[in-house]
């Protein structure tokens, strides 16, 4: 796990342990061992700490974190490290995080590459730096940057680095060689100066003011999350006591933090978003199937959705035309592109020169001969089959043979598009989330046709665009959507029932959504909604009218589409479920005639307003959500609970410390979710979302831990 050798009079420690050289028990021991020998060593007069393949350990070991552990630990190691007589050098490339970070602030100097970055992500799995990285980075950067770096997370670059202090100088060429000769200069000099326990806090004096206002910033920014609360008390303790005994605070707060059901909700997260990228479907899977390269990419549509689509494939350096049918909304949505392009200029998210690119990579045009040579097509048009199936046509026309289409449909059967085409297996889903320049999600969809394929294609271009990509299955509104549908379902049943808009948003946003449902409403615009459900009901053959309370057969509220009929259609008139400051306002307020408009609803429906407790709009939106979870991995939708997590932790901002709904179900006990479900569907039965799922039923009973859902007996159907 560490390869020692001696090269001239510099013992070199090699860190072995693929993919990311994490520190685990074996890697902890040999540098530990390999200290002892190299010091004991007289030929040596200097070591260098390195990382063998792709990186400098990029930290602990996160899989040991729901075991015992096993000495040595990484402080000790550590102080090792540091007591040295003989200068230690720490050769960093590819990512040196967490724990590794920490290693190099143990070491007497850090040299690194330019590619290189550092960082704490530990705040990102739910705790905190746990071997004196909370003490030792505001020695080296002071307090400001320490408590930035270690609340966010954020990985820095080496330059960016070098102007903290935390890297003495950047070097080229191959790592361990540098490492070797900058070791080599340092020989013969003594270490006590570069003792980083030795050194005071600059500035020291004022850690109140820096700690108070990291305090408010992570209580704004990561509301709900206790792990950056940790991470400030743990780095304003650097400042307040001395190096030891701040030592033993951080490892205080860290048992603490650690052993928290976020910390594991969000380690659970981590490895999730891991799992979702070894895909499969019928006929292959990540590891078998080869994804097509893609060098040139179109858009069809340059509405909010096709924009900011472009915008994602732009920052990733790579060629897209963007076609539209007529001349002034193709200005429009190169409008729109250039705002959004500058806006992520501004925010840092893409560098002022892959900004200034992305205008020369922007081919637009009206004319969809020009897409002959292009490698993949996304059409971007709004949810409109016919539409959807006309452009297929054309572009299986125009495009060459390997030319891979997708629709960003958001509920289509990807079956009832491909037909338009004689490529279906070379048809896929690609689903955005709206924002699609800022929302994480790429919800792609295999149909019955689609090879495996165009299947890697798309999940290697999410990756591409930076995404989080998962893959399913098609069906009727896919995951995401058909998942999230009773969500906003139970949520206007209940305020028939009693509840108010305010209530329900203050106790979901409570439970960690970042906004309630109504306040999502207001957002997206009441006519949004209320034109989908008019399109239903045309479907079903039903006249919607105040009265109307069922579909098909299943329960329905009319709510949303009274309040829009009054021009209450949320955020943009002012006026919607809240009331606004103005017209395109963004303060929501509680709006009185909102309640009379409800109770004179539920006076003409019969319906008798009672009391409803927090408890139960959590379960009623939840497990209402969690039961159709169940059904759509069953139906084999889903392949493993982890893609429906991940569906919601980055498509609807589900807090990552609950990890997902599949495994705050597996928290709450299959048992208990299971019996409530029962205990709805028994008192709502006209809700088709409430028959409880067979799946659900049959884990709960045999009491089956989440890792095994899958691999039981009748899982799917
Ligand atoms: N522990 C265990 N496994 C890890 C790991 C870790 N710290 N980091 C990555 N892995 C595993 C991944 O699960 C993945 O495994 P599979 O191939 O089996 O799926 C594999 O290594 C490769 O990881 P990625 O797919 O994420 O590779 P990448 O190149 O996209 O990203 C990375 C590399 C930036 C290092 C990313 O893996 C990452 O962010 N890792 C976590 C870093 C981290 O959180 N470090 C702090 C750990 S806690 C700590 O150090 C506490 C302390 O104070 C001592």
């Amino acid at each position: 796990m560490v390869d020692y050798s001696v090269n001239s009079s510099v013992a070199l420690l090699l860190v072995n342990n693929p993919p990311v050289n994490a520190l685990s028990h074996a890697v902890r021991k040999g540098l530990a061992d390999g200290m002892l020998k190299a010091t004991k060593d007289t030929k040596v007069k200097a070591i260098v700490i390195a990382g063998k393949g792709r990186t400098f350990p990029a930290g602990a070991d996160i899989r040991e974190f729901s075991g015992p552990g096993k000495e040595p630990w990484l402080v000790p190691v550590g102080n090792g490290i540091e007591a040295s007589g003989k200068p230690v050098v720490a050769a960093i490339h590819g990512t040196c995080l967490g724990g590794g970070l920490e290693v190099a602030l143990f070491c007497h100097y850090r040299v690194a590459l330019k590619s290189a970055r550092v960082g704490f992500p530990e705040v990102a799995i739910g705790i905190l730096p746990g071997a004196a990285g909370t003490q030792r980075l505001p020695r080296v950067t002071g307090l400001p940057v320490a408590f930035d770096m270690i609340t966010s997370g954020r990985h820095v670059p080496a330059e960016q680095a070098k102007k903290y202090g935390i890297i003495d100088e950047i070097v080229t060429g191959d790592i361990v060689n540098a490492g070797i000769r900058y070791a080599m200069i340092m020989v013969g000099k003594s270490t006590i100066p570069r003792r980083l326990r030795a050194k005071p806090v600059p500035d020291a004096e004022n850690v109140q003011k820096y700690a108070d206002a990291a305090m408010a910033h992570v209580k704004r920014k990561y509301k709900g999350y206790e792990a950056p609360v940790y991470c400030v008390k743990a780095v304003r303790a650097s400042a307040e006591k001395p190096y030891d005994l701040g030592v033993e605070n951080e490892k205080t707060l860290f048992n603490v933090v650690g052993k928290s059901g976020q910390a594991r909700a969000q380690q659970y997260a981590f490895f999730a978003e891991r799992v979702v990228g070894k895909w499969e479907m019928p006929g292959g899977n990540s590891q078998t199937a080869k994804p097509i390269p893609v060098r040139s990419t179109a858009v069809i549509g340059a509405g909010t959705m096709g924009t900011g689509i472009a915008v994602c494939i732009l920052s990733a350096g790579l060629p897209c035309y963007l076609v539209e049918q007529n001349q002034k909304f193709l200005e429009n949505g190169l409008k729109t592109i250039k705002a959004l392009m500058e806006g992520s200029v501004k925010l840092g998210k893409i560098s002022p020169e892959v900004g200034q690119r992305a205008a020369s990579l922007l081919k637009p045009t009206m004319s969809y001969d020009d897409l002959t040579g292009v490698d993949l097509v996304i059409e971007a048009v709004y949810e409109n089959l016919e539409l959807k199936k006309e452009i297929f046509a054309k572009l299986d026309k125009v495009c060459k043979p390997s030319t891979i289409l997708c629709s960003n449909t958001s509920s289509i059967d990807i079956d009832r598009i491909a037909v338009a085409t004689k490529r279906p297996e070379k048809c896929v889903g690609v689903h955005f989330f709206a924002p699609a320049y800022h929302m994480k999600l790429l919800e792609n969809i295999y149909s019955t046709k689609t090879s495996p394929d165009t299947a890697a294609t798309v999940m290697k271009l999410g990756k591409t665009i930076g995404k989080v990509p998962i893959l399913v299955k098609s069906c009727q509104g896919f995951l995401a959507n058909r998942m999230n549908t009773p969500y906003g379902t139970e949520s206007g049943f209940l305020v028939e029932e009693g509840a108010l808009p305010w209530e329900v948003d203050q106790v979901m946003e409570d439970f960690g959504m970042p906004m309630g449902p109504f306040k999502v409403r207001d957002l997206s615009g009441l006519d949004v909604g209320s034109k989908i459900t008019a399109e239903i009901a045309k479907t079903l053959g039903v006249t919607l009218t105040d009265e109307t309370r069922f579909m098909a057969g299943n329960r329905y509220s009319h709510m949303n589409t009274v309040l829009a009929n009054m021009g209450r259609l949320g955020r943009k008139s002012g006026k919607g479920w809240y009331k606004y400051e103005k017209a395109g306002g963004k303060i929501a307020s509680i709006d009185d005639d909102v309640i009379t408009v409800l109770n004179n609803h539920c006076k003409k429906l019969g319906i008798e307003r009672r009391t409803i407790s927090s408890q139960e709009i959590i379960e009623r939106l939840m497990y209402s959500c969690i039961n159709e979870g169940f059904k759509i991995l069953e139906e084999g939708i889903a392949k493993r609970p982890e893609e429906i997590d991940i569906s919601w932790l980055y498509g609807f901002t589900f807090p990552k410390y609950l990890g997902g709904p599949m495994y705050y179900a597996n928290q709450v006990g299959l048992g208990r979710v299971y019996d409530r479900i029962c205990y709805y569907h028994e008192n709502f039965p006209f809700s088709k979302h409430w028959v409880p799922s067979q799946l659900l039923r049959r884990l709960s009973e045999q009491n089956i831990p989440m890792s095994q859902w899958m691999a039981s007996p009748g899982a799917r159907l």
